[in-house]
């Protein structure tokens, strides 16, 4: 297996590294405009891999996607990120340009690869890289869902000091901080509904601390977060190469499934070898639908955006 990471700052530096540690490529390539950044990143990387035990080869390349040839996965976190104060939403000008590029310079070297986009407002940019690429809609996953969800566990789990592993909770939905739909009502603690154990209040503060916990770390951190981020990004590559066919949120084109077409949102998705593989309907509830009407129609109009670019 091959994989390719697309900007080597903090999301796409966090990303690699939990491919290596994992052994879930045997050659794992990062890739950067900045010249010497992801040779840099990479050596660094690869003085841990004695200490930690990992035998991915890592490598780094200024620009040059023909060392990214034949990649089986490439994550794309290229672009600025959003600084305190700002919304995903206002970095669509630049890396609109940013990511069509991205896609177009790795296709030429990697045809067949599976394409998991991070770079924000990371719904538009999934739909973006959809339309530029004209790939089978099963090869472009966007990863905003599967960070929101570990995110809600987060907040569950600290209310409720429990394990967060133990948790069943997911976000669906646009990723931004009022388009995405923590679904309480839906989530369990080893089956058991979380919603047993906590009052309104509670789970109204989970579910809003959930939708802005992106932006809570920028404003703490002074640019957007990077450790779950990128521990998102490898998730999903994981499932991928191992073929595990985990459910995750993802931001996928939708044709009809959740009342939804000619978007890309973040809905239930089995994760496996062909990218994503199935979309799960599950039944929500009319408010629970109407917010995701909501959510589309807000990203729908980020999307029209594009058209103005
Ligand atoms: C976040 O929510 C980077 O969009 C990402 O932290």
């Amino acid at each position: 297996m091959k994989v390719t990471v697309v900007g080597a700052g903090a999301v796409g530096a966090t990303c690699a590294d939990n491919i290596a540690r994992k052994e879930l490529a045997q050659e794992l390539v990062l890739l950067d405009i900045k010249e010497g950044f992801a040779e840099g990143k990479a050596q660094d990387m690869m003085q841990t891999a004695a200490l930690l035990g990992f035998d991915t080869k890592i490598s780094g390349s200024t620009n040059d996607y023909s060392k990214t040839a034949n990649s089986d996965v490439v994550v794309i976190t290229s672009g600025i990120p959003r600084k305190p104060g700002m919304t995903r939403e206002e970095l669509i000008g630049t890396n609109a340009g940013i990511v069509k590029g991205v896609c177009e310079n790795i296709l030429k070297h990697s045809p067949n690869a599976i394409i998991i986009v991070i770079s924000n407002p990371m719904d538009t940019m999934t739909y973006l890289a959809l339309q530029s690429t004209g790939l089978p809609k099963n090869r472009i996953i966007g990863m905003g869902g599967t960070l929101d969800s570990a995110r809600f566990k987060y907040q569950l789990s600290s209310t409720l000091d429990c394990s967060p592993a133990d948790l069943n909770a997911i976000v669906v939905g646009g990723h931004g901080d009022t388009t995405m739909i923590p679904l309480i009502k839906h989530a369990t603690w080893n089956s058991i509904p979380v919603t047993q154990f906590l009052d309104a209040a509670a789970q109204e503060k989970i579910v809003n601390d959930t939708m802005v916990g992106g932006a809570t770390l920028t404003k703490l951190l002074g640019t957007s977060a990077w450790y779950a981020p990128g521990a998102a990004g490898a998730a999903l590559v994981e499932s991928i190469v191992r073929d595990e066919k985990k459910l995750f949120t993802c931001c996928v084109s939708l044709n009809g499934e959740y009342g939804q077409k000619d978007i890309c949102l973040g809905v239930p998705v089995v994760i496996g070898k062909n990218g994503w593989e199935k979309i799960i309907a599950m039944d929500l509830s009319a408010d629970e639908q109407a917010a995701f009407n909501k959510s589309a129609d807000a990203v729908r109009s980020m999307n029209d955006v594009l058209k103005t670019l």
